[in-house]
């Protein structure tokens, strides 16, 4: 493991992409500082060049070197938060192409919790980087990969022998880090993840706004269609036989409907969504009916992937 991630950090300092696991999805890296490797990531994900990616790091140390001016609750997150499934939007610095941020005088730094992710950054970081770019490693628009293999499905075809995929296992998280905006004096969730509402007041004292529709922050993961399989993702009615089924375990299966997911709590729900969205199309469904977690927390997030997966279908 030592090796491979010493390797792979090689492989970023030459400009090559590397997909690795972190705990809420598997990103496709690139070194932030390299705007041709950067230029590669968006075109092997098909993702519109003005969408910004999020800087990765090892640790809050680095987060001066990529942002400017954090205010006190930024760092209160971040102290608390990290390593964890939490992006901060700050100003920029310097070191922050317009080719990472989309033309945007914000950057989105996340330091994830994932040993694997962890290595990777401090190996990257030993060898001279500064910071990796990486977004989900899925197609522009489709549901993020929570395994090395549905990274493979995903991005095969468009990466190159020189790219590399590292296997850390199923993403524990499995929804995609809640994104803070911090420019402002009140923090402001940009999207719904496993660090919630609740949690991000309790830390600052502070009250969360939120973003209602679309904002004039660019955050693809807040298009109104995005995170959708192939399948038509359907949010009410009773399944019918033929039909996908993901629901509480509590809530029974009707005769010839395919139960794809049985998650017992809301962290199930988000650990089994994307593998079981994807289970669908690998099993040629055309149909999956969603009966959604009603609780706060990371249910929240639940509700907005799925609101998004239902409307690209
Ligand atoms: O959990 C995650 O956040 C995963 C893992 C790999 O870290 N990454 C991820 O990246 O979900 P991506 O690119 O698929 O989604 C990041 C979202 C995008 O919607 C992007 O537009 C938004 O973050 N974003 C990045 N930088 C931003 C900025 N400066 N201002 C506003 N939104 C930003
Ligand atoms: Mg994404």
């Amino acid at each position: 493991m030592v090796d491979d991630v010493v390797s792979a950090a090689k492989h970023l300092i030459a400009g090559d992409l590397v997909a690795f696991p972190t705990e809420t999805v598997y990103g496709l890296g690139a070194d932030a500082c390299n705007a041709k490797a950067v230029a590669r990531i968006y075109s092997v994900k098909g993702r519109p060049t003005d969408h910004p990616l999020i800087v990765h790091i090892a640790s809050m140390g680095r987060m001066g070197d990529w942002a400017s001016d954090v205010p006190e609750y930024a760092i209160a997150l971040a102290r608390n938060f990290w390593p964890g499934p939490m992006t901060l939007v700050l100003k920029r610095s310097e070191l922050a192409g317009d080719f990472v941020t989309g033309g945007q005088d914000t950057v989105g730094v996340r330091v994830p919790d994932h040993v694997v992710a962890l290595a990777l950054l401090e190996a990257f970081e030993n060898a001279g980087g500064k910071g990796v770019a990486a977004p989900s490693a899925n197609r522009f628009g489709h549901v993020s990969p929570t395994t090395a293999a549905a990274v493979v499905e995903e991005l095969a075809d468009y990466l190159t022998k020189d790219d590399l995929v590292l296997d850390g296992g199923a993403c524990a998280v499995g929804v995609e880090s809640t994104i803070i905006d911090c420019t402002g004096l009140l923090p402001r969730v940009l999207r719904p993840g496993a660090i919630s509402t609740a949690m991000i007041e309790d830390v600052t004292g502070l009250k969360a706004l939120s973003v209602k529709g679309q904002d004039e922050i660019r955050v693809s993961g807040s298009l109104e269609n995005h995170y959708a399989p192939a399948a038509k993702v359907l949010l009410c009615g009773v399944p019918l036989a033929g039909q996908g089924f993901i629901a509480h375990k509590n809530i029974q299966t009707p005769s010839g409907v395919i139960r794809l997911a049985s998650p017992s709590d809301d962290e199930e729900f988000a650990h089994t969504l994307y593998s079981s969205l994807r289970e669908a199309d690998i099993l040629g469904l055309s149909e999956v009916v969603v009966i959604q977690p009603v609780g706060n927390g990371i249910a929240v997030a639940i509700r907005d992937r799925l609101k998004r997966a239902a409307n690209s279908s």
